[in-house]
């Protein structure tokens, strides 16, 4: 299977959402010469790959048009997550003049709910307009596969929500996916850290901008799952949830206990195996929630770093083989190889 490139061409960002866990950035941008390098090289080992521009802004790059032009012509598919809120004439021109084949716009609520959640006043307008913008050049430039999908994470107050964004989906005709909440509780950074700590010598900080707290009970995340499926089944909207959780697991996750026992679950991650997370600074790190380094691409090739890479590929079978960390427990690449249905592999 092929490997996605989950590439952070900058780390700015121009909100500051509640439950985002992107602290500690250096508002930096990847300058083009090593983006060139870096995804050259990654086409000649990946044909066809998958390139994603996520984490954090990726309509803030300087470099935006010329990654998304150099990634059209050497034959790589792009899919893109932003908040939607830059999403003016030339972005979604040229969004829809390239190789993009999905493009994920976060939408976490209602105008008052959004934007008291992003931290920013006026977000949500932003947001719905960028929307409307880019399916209008969608039909323009007769992108009919581009996929243009809501994302929404859960929280208490998205139950007051779900008629407005179904709406708005079916409106502009848009999908929609739910995402559960990654959320962790003291106890759990605590023995994230430790864990890391030992296993690497690496001291984690990225799992403290999780919510501590969990944000939402078990009746009521199982009511907005139901009237989310009804009212999207109502408008013809297509709905998913990610990650797609039975019963029991969804109790376990929105379970306000202080920690769950990682290595007692039949669960695994593939996802390290399958994607590069490389950072706007040059580095590659494990994963987007575990940023111990794996390499540095300004100085050597995806050959040294990743494919050749023993210890690399050592910890990706641990992980391959359900040995996790505790962050991985409300992970939403986590997976349960006894669910069919959780083998779907979204790549975003
Ligand atoms: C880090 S953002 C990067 C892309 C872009 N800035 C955005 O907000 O869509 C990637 C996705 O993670 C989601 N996200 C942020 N915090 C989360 C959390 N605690 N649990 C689950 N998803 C989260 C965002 O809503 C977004 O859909
Ligand atoms: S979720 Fe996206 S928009 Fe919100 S602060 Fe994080 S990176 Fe920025
Ligand atoms: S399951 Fe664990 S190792 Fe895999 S992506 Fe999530 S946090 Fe990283």
């Amino acid at each position: 299977m092929s490997k996605v490139l989950r590439f952070e061409i900058t780390d700015k960002c121009n909100l500051n959402c509640e439950m985002c866990w992107s602290t500690n950035w250096k508002h930096e941008d990847m300058e083009m010469n090593t983006i060139k390098k870096i995804i050259e090289d990654f086409s000649r080992h990946e044909k066809n790959g998958i390139v994603v521009l996520t984490s954090r802004e990726p309509l803030l790059s300087k470099n935006f048009e010329s990654t998304l032009d150099l990634c059209t012509k050497l034959g790589l598919d792009i899919k893109i997550l932003t908040n939607g809120t830059l999403l003016n004439d030339h972005f979604c021109n040229i969004i829809t003049s390239y190789n993009v084949s999905f493009v994920g716009i976060s939408l976490h609520g209602n105008r008052e709910k959004h934007d008291s959640i992003v931290n920013v006043k006026g977000a949500f307008q932003k947001t719905i307009d960028g929307i409307k913008k880019l399916n209008f050049y969608k039909q323009k430039n007769s992108k009919e596969n581009l996929e243009i999908r809501i994302t929404s994470v859960i929280s208490k107050d998205l139950i007051n929500s779900v008629d407005e964004i179904v709406n708005i989906a079916s409106m502009l005709n848009v999908d929609i996916r739910l995402q559960h909440i990654m959320w962790h509780s003291e106890e759990t950074k605590i023995k994230n850290k430790f864990v890391l700590k030992q296993e690497f010598n690496y001291d984690d900080n990225i799992i403290d901008g999780f919510p501590s707290k969990c944000p939402i009970d078990v009746a009521e995340i199982k009511e907005l799952i139901r009237i989310f499926k009804y009212k999207a089944k109502e408008k013809n909207v297509d709905l998913q949830i990610y990650p797609n959780l039975t019963d029991a697991e969804l109790c376990e996750w929105y379970a306000d206990k202080s920690d769950v026992n990682i290595q007692n679950q039949k669960k695994f991650c593939d996802h390290c195996s399958t994607s590069i997370r490389l950072r706007a600074n040059g580095k590659v790190s494990l994963c987007q929630y575990i940023d111990k380094e794996i390499g540095d691409l300004k100085v050597s090739n995806l050959d040294e770093v990743i494919y050749n890479n023993i210890e690399y590929k050592n910890i990706c079978n641990k992980l391959e083989n359900g040995e996790l960390y505790p962050i991985c427990y409300r992970c939403c690449h986590c997976r349960n190889d006894l669910l069919v249905e959780n083998k779907k592999n979204y790549k975003i």
